[in-house]
């Protein structure tokens, strides 16, 4: 039996919401259930049960969390709930020509999650737009191995 992985999305312009979905079919060929969840759509208590969840989300403005992200990640920010039963990996896309702001919205979700008591799965996916790299293609690399790592199967 597979893992139940929600996909918590942020983004601005879809790449993030593009890459959830890759992310998603290449979780479920691998036998686990994955559901793709923007974050607007949402609200802080998707973690009341725990379990395993992926933070995929853009960095815009000069390290902002994105629009559809910034209530949730708020909210998170506020009301702290402990997530000592959670789970988390990241993909953060973001831009290295943007030197100290790159991929800062989701570093600020990784502490924050962290500081929160959940614990993080693995080193957090941190794709570069300037790179070249195709994000999605990227990110089923990376899902692949940290599934094979950090899900049972
Ligand atoms: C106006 C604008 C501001 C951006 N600011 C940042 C930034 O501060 N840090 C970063 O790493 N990337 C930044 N980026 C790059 C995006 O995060 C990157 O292109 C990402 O792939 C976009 O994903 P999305 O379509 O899901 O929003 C910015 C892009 C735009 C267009």
């Amino acid at each position: 039996m597979g893992t139940r992985i929600k996909l918590l999305v942020g983004t601005m312009t879809g790449t993030a919401e593009l890459v959830a979905q890759e992310v998603q079919q290449t979780l479920e060929a691998a036998g686990h259930d994955a559901e793709v969840l923007m974050m607007d759509t949402v609200g802080i208590d998707v973690f009341s049960r725990g379990g395993v969840f992926i933070v995929c989300t853009s960095t815009h403005g000069y390290g902002d969390i994105p629009d559809n992200a910034f209530e949730f990640f708020e909210n998170l920010e506020q009301r702290r709930p402990p997530l000592n039963n959670v789970t988390y990996g990241v993909i953060a896309l973001g831009d290295g020509t943007y030197g100290d702001n790159f991929c800062k919205a989701g570093d600020r979700f990784d502490a924050l999650l962290t500081e929160l008591g959940a614990r993080r799965a693995g080193e957090p996916l941190r794709h570069d737009a300037n790179s070249g790299d195709v994000p999605e293609e990227a990110a089923i690399q990376w899902v692949t191995a940290w599934a094979d790592e950090h899900l049972a199967s």
